[in-house]
Parts: structure tokens; sequence; C-alpha cells
């Protein structure tokens, strides 16, 4: 039996990039996929946002897979549209297995030069995004007693970065809430884990590559720092960590924080 039949699955920043990935690859295990994304360009960063067209085609390929996707369009910051898409949801589904805390921005500033805009949009996004939906998922889960949370953080939430404090902190934050919400939520047979990727291919790495006058793959070869040969890893890795620690595989993961970074952190 696939590991997901029956399991219904809830993830933010679904329309491209690694969201896709992880919604494609758990659907193929039968899931069923709840597919948040704010789809539109929001003020900042300059790089490509998730569309409506992506959006579509996601459903469509979903229920190619014989699975059931609800699109839910929405801000992570926003109250009031994440709190309808969990209604709809559980009106839809009547539970949520799986949260994978994903949609979150990346952008460049020495931290002389940080506008309290740059810096209020990264933490509101990437750390505050994640509370917000976490906050109306958990009841759902708390009345089922069971429920697997994975928070996207990355190689920057257990080490610095240059010109990326905003994100920096923004991660190490989400890190955090990770031990928090597991402590809390472990009474309640709700399981919280983090993950730790590397550079990975997606439209995430446009807007350095913009500042720099360069390709994406031109700056990630230049200043990846992994220690095998490669200068980014694909979203259908970070799909694969995901599909074994929303798995019963991982029954007893959580609090964790789980590396996949081609071997940058061990330098
Ligand atoms: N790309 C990388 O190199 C990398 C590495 C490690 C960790 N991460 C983290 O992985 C996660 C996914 O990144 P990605 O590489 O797929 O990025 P991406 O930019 O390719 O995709 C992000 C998706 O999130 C959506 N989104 C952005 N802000 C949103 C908001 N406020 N509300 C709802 N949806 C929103 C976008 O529309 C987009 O579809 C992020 O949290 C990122 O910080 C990325």
């Amino acid at each position: 039996m696939p590991d997901f039949e029956n399991k219904v699955a809830f993830i933010t920043g679904a329309a491209h990039g690694q969201g896709r990935a992880v919604a494609l690859s758990l659907a193929r295990e039968g899931a069923d996929i709840v597919a948040f994304d704010v789809a539109k360009k929001i003020e900042y960063p300059s790089y490509a946002f998730g569309s409506n067209e992506e959006l579509q085609s996601l459903k469509e390929e979903i229920e190619a897979l014989g699975r059931k996707v609800l699109i839910a369009v929405g801000d992570v910051r926003d109250d009031e549209s994440v709190t309808a898409a969990v209604n709809e949801a559980i009106a839809a589904f009547g539970k949520i297995d799986i949260l994978f805390n994903n949609a979150g921005i990346c952008a460049y500033a020495e931290v002389d030069k940080m506008t309290d805009e740059e810096w209020d949009a990264m933490i509101d996004i990437n750390l505050k995004g994640p509370f917000i939906v976490t906050r109306r998922v958990v009841p759902h889960m708390k009345d089922a007693k069971s429920g697997v949370i994975i928070n996207n953080s990355s190689v920057m939430g257990m080490r610095g970065g240059r010109r990326l404090s905003h994100y920096v902190a923004s991660k190490w934050g989400l890190t955090g809430l990770t031990k928090a919400w597991a402590i809390e939520l472990a009474p309640y047979n709700i399981r919280v884990v983090s993950i730790h990727p590397t550079g990975v291919n997606t439209p995430m790495n446009d807007g350095l590559a913009e500042m720099e006058g360069a390709t994406p793959l031109e700056i990630a070869e230049r200043s990846a720092g992994n220690l095998l040969p490669v200068p980014w890893i694909e979203s259908e890795d970070v799909a694969h960590l995901v599909n074994y620690l929303a798995s019963d595989k991982a029954r007893y993961a959580t609090g964790s924080q789980f590396v996949l970074d081609a071997g940058l952190l061990s330098v």
C-alpha cells in the first residue's frame, strides 16, 4: 500500500519549486493535496512568484495521478486567507495529516543597507507565516491525535550567510519553532521536524543572479560550497526527504533537524 493512502497534505508555496515537487511526490504515494500559494508577485523580492497557471497545471497533474486536490490562493502572512484555506480543506477532506510549511522568500542586503521593509517582509513571511498556518492547522491535528509538521528551514537555519542576516534570522527562528512545537505537540502524537537543504535549483535563485548580473547556475557554481561536486540539488531530492519524514517510517522523528546539504555543513 502506498505510504500516504487516505492522507491529506497541506503544502504552502505549492505553485512551483520545492512545494510543487513535494505535492506531486506525496500525491504519487496516495495523498490528497491542499496546494496553498500567494500566486502573484508581491512587493519584495524581485524574482518570480508562483502563478495561477502553475497552480492549475499542478491540479491537473495531481488529478491525473488519481488524487484529489484543493487549490487555495492566499498569503501565509494573512490569517484570514489561511483560516479560509484550512476551513475549506477540512470541509473537503475532513482532516489534515501532513503540513509542509514551505512558502518562503530570500533576498540579499548588507546589514547597514537593509531597510525596515526588507527585514519585516522576510520575518513576516518566513517566520510568522509558518506560525500563522500552524496555529490554524494544529487544532485539527489535536482532534485527530495525529499529525506531522515539516518546516522547510535551510542550511541557513544552522549557519550564517553573507548579506543574508534577515533570511538567516528567519530560518534559525524556524529551527527554534520546530523544537518548541515538538515539545508542545508530542502529547497529541503530532511530530514536528525541520529540513535544511543546501541551494536548490528553483526560481528562488533568480534574485541573486539578477543582482550579480550572472545566471543562477553561474552563481551556484561560484559560491555553493557543497562537498559533493554539484552546484545545487533538485526539488525532487527534497521531496524524497519530505516523503520519508511525513511517513510512518519516521514515526519517532520529532524535534529534529534533517540536513540535505551535499556536505556543505561539514566544512
Ligand atoms: N532554493 C533554495 O536554494 C533553498 C534552499 C534551502 C531552503 N529553501 C527554502 O525552501 C522553501 C521553498 O523555496 P523554493 O526554493 O521552492 O522557492 P521558490 O521561490 O521557487 O518557491 C516559493 C513558493 O512560495 C510561494 N510564496 C512566497 N511567498 C508566499 C507567501 N507570502 N504566501 C504564500 N505563498 C508564498 C511562491 O509564490 C512560490 O510558489 C523556502 O522557505 C526557502 O527559503 C530554499
